[in-house]
């Protein structure tokens, strides 16, 4: 395992690897855009109680508040899972194989740990949210951070790992 490889090639089972992180981040990073997006109209509609329109993208205010509250629970329950797997099951496997990645890979579990509390805030908020303007902003806010720090976390786990990915001869879920 691990013969070294030139900077241009990489292992099939590092390709593939590449692609399943990848095809596991996408929708980390897309949705959570959304769902800021949706929670920023939503607050820009509840900002001024005189004016709220009873309907947002073809729903009703009340469908919408409900499928926000549906969306960003799911969100944060898919986010809290992948990160357990990456803690359990693929760091351990990475730094054992690559004794050099152990700094790199203290800070992406300090990332999860520091996210996980995001989470569990925006799990809260999200669960709470209503038509009344400051859980919205609550919500919001917490989707935000989160969103912020998700964005850079998965730039970093990519630039981190894809390299060592490259070089593997066997895929990390088979240690
Ligand atoms: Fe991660
Ligand atoms: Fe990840």
């Amino acid at each position: 395992m691990n013969a070294p490889h030139s900077h241009n090639t990489a292992t099939v089972a590092g390709l593939r690897m590449i692609e399943q992180l990848r095809q596991v981040h996408e929708p980390l990073r897309a949705d959570i855009e959304v769902l800021e997006n949706a929670l920023q109209q939503l607050s820009d509609e509840t900002a001024d109680l005189t004016r709220i329109p009873e309907m947002i993208d073809n729903l009703t205010i009340a469908d919408f508040v409900w499928q926000l509250r549906v969306n960003c629970d799911f969100y944060c329950n898919t986010l809290t899972l992948h990160h357990t797997i990456e803690d359990q099951r693929m760091f351990p496997v990475m730094t054992r194989n690559f004794p050099e990645l152990a700094p790199a890979v203290e800070r992406l579990q300090a990332e999860h740990k520091l996210v996980g509390e995001i989470v569990s805030e925006a799990k809260r908020a999200s669960l709470a949210l209503s038509t009344e303007s400051s859980t919205v902003n609550r919500a919001h806010a917490a989707i935000s951070e989160l969103a912020d720090h998700m964005q850079s976390h998965l730039d970093f786990e990519e630039a981190t790992l894809f390299p060592y990915f490259r070089r593997m001869d066997r895929d990390w879920h088979y240690g």
